[in-house]
């Protein structure tokens, strides 16, 4: 036993439940060995301890939770929120609903600096009584692409040179500058909100396009914006190079210690709400991500408040387990026709089973809050049995013995009609962004708006910029 111990705490045991009555030293033939192998606690010990990492996410491996609450204004801007959707969680005046965010950065490994040029991921879970709704964003409003076969490659130029291991300037700016609709988005990193001071003191966008459905199957199209009640702060390359030299993670203890003394951050949900059609008076589509849609004609209607108020208990439990993705919606949200979203939907999920494990909506911190009943049964790790409706040996449906049912058909789908030719390789990646402007029909100055409206710094940055208000571009993303 060792120095210090004290009656009152609760005794060390091996997994198995043994108490363990020397965890200072292995079992020896004689003081001087060798050891033995048969010593189940030192074998059980190390080995746990061998695989106590899991691979870190493909990107945004850097990054943290923080836990909190949606409280529902019960109104999309002037009106009921009824009018454009039924999901339950934004109906009611005070509603609260329970959830989590993961901020991280996108190209650096699980240690690397939270200082970096790179855009933040901005991922919330919110817990509803519909199931989970996750809404994966970042905090700017527009990507790099706008076609997920694309994503790979993005990510491949960005990540560490596969015979150097080191991230390469070149080789970012090579596939930037043979993909025209990254130009936006690069605009943005390499503007001041390239580098965020800290996770507080920024946005977050849910950049692809989403639909809403109402109660009568009535679909609008519509773009997620969450407004920062702490101000937009950005640092230099100079700052950051100076932050990143003694501290790493200078976000994640910033918005650690700012929950901790009780300030805790906000974030309004905003929408933009355009009908579900395809806008041909637009001169971009509003699908496209490498777009913003102008706030001017398109304008931000509040929704409700999200605060942080409760950080994690245990780092790898909450923010290395949990598993965000596109496809996580509840009744009323909706995907729309963004093909990015498709690519995302099926992208996050996948490498959720392959990183945390095939049952990894079982966890804690992935469950929703209501029941789970399936006939989704066994793989690894499988931590429980979903409800079954008290017969444990019906695991299928339909069932005339017992089991589960499907839920009411009074859920009415949103059914757009869709049609068109099958194809690939045309409509290729910037023709219609170098087709030229067209104002909307009601303005005819939305050619200066569509890059400088108020959610659009970019040609305020390349102005701060030019005037030195910026330091050098960093050569890191
Ligand atoms: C087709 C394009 C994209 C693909 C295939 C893709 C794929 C992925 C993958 C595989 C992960 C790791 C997930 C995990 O291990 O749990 C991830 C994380 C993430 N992605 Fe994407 N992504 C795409 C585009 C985007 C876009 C446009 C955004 C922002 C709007 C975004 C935001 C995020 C965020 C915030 C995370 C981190 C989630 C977390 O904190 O766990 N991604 N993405």
């Amino acid at each position: 036993m060792s120095d210090g111990t004290t009656n009152d705490k609760p005794v060390l045991t091996t997994r198995q439940g043994h108490p363990v009555h020397n965890n200072q030293s292995q079992r020896t033939v004689g003081p001087r060995g060798p050891a033995t192998l048969e010593n189940y606690q030192f074998l059980e010990k190390i080995s746990h301890f061998d695989r106590e990492r899991i691979p870190e996410r493909v990107v945004h491996a850097r990054g943290f939770v923080a836990h909190g609450e949606f409280e529902a204004y019960g109104t999309i801007g002037s009106e009921p929120a009824a009018t454009y959707t039924r999901a339950k969680l934004f109906q009611t005046k005070g509603k609260k609903t329970p959830l989590s965010i993961r901020f991280s950065t996108v190209a650096g490994g699980r240690d690397s600096s939270e200082v970096a040029r790179d855009p933040r991921g901005f991922a919330v879970k919110l817990r509803t009584e519909d199931g989970n709704w996750d809404l994966v964003g970042n905090n700017l409003p527009v990507f790099f692409i706008r076609d997920a076969i694309k994503f790979p490659d993005l990510i491949h130029s960005q990540k560490p040179d596969p015979v150097t291991f080191r991230q390469e300037p070149n080789r970012i700016f090579d596939f930037i500058s043979m993909s025209p609709e990254a130009m936006h988005m690069v605009t943005w990193v390499w503007s001041p909100r390239g580098i965020p001071a800290n996770y507080r003191h920024q946005d977050g966008f849910g950049v692809n396009t989403y639909r809403m459905v109402n109660a009568r199957g009535e679909g609008v199209l519509v773009k997620y914006h969450w407004k920062t009640q702490q101000g937009i702060e950005s640092l230099t390359q100079s700052q950051a190079e100076v932050i990143q030299a003694k501290d790493l993670g200078s976000a994640s203890k910033d918005l650690y210690t700012a929950i901790e003394r009780g300030d805790f951050p906000k974030w309004e949900l905003c929408v933009q709400i355009m009908s579900d059609e395809e806008h041909p008076e637009l001169d971009f589509d509003p699908l496209d991500d490498t777009k913003i849609w102008p706030e001017d004609h398109f304008p931000l209607r509040p929704v409700g408040m999200m605060t942080l108020n409760r950080n994690v208990d245990n780092f790898f439990a909450e923010s290395e387990q949990i598993a965000f993705g596109t496809g996580v919606l509840v009744d009323g949200l909706d995907f729309s026709d963004d093909k990015m979203l498709v690519g995302r939907t099926f992208s996050y999920s996948d490498t959720q089973r392959h990183r945390v494990g095939s049952n990894y909506l079982q966890l804690p911190v992935n469950k929703p809050v209501v029941p789970t009943h399936t006939n989704q049964r066994d793989g690894q790790m499988a931590y429980g049995v979903d409800e079954d409706a008290g017969n444990g040996h019906i695991n299928y449906e339909p069932s005339s013995i017992a089991g589960l049912r499907e839920a009411d058909a009074s859920y009415q789908d949103y059914r757009p009609y869709i049609e068109g030719q099958l194809i690939k390789g045309e409509n290729r990646a910037g023709e219609r962004l170098r087709s030229g402007r067209r104002p909307l029909p009601d303005d005819a100055g939305l050619g200066a708006r569509g890059f400088d409206s108020q959610s659009c710094l970019c040609v305020r940055a390349v102005r701060a910029a030019n005037s030195g208000a910026n330091d050098r571009p960093s050569q890191q993303m």
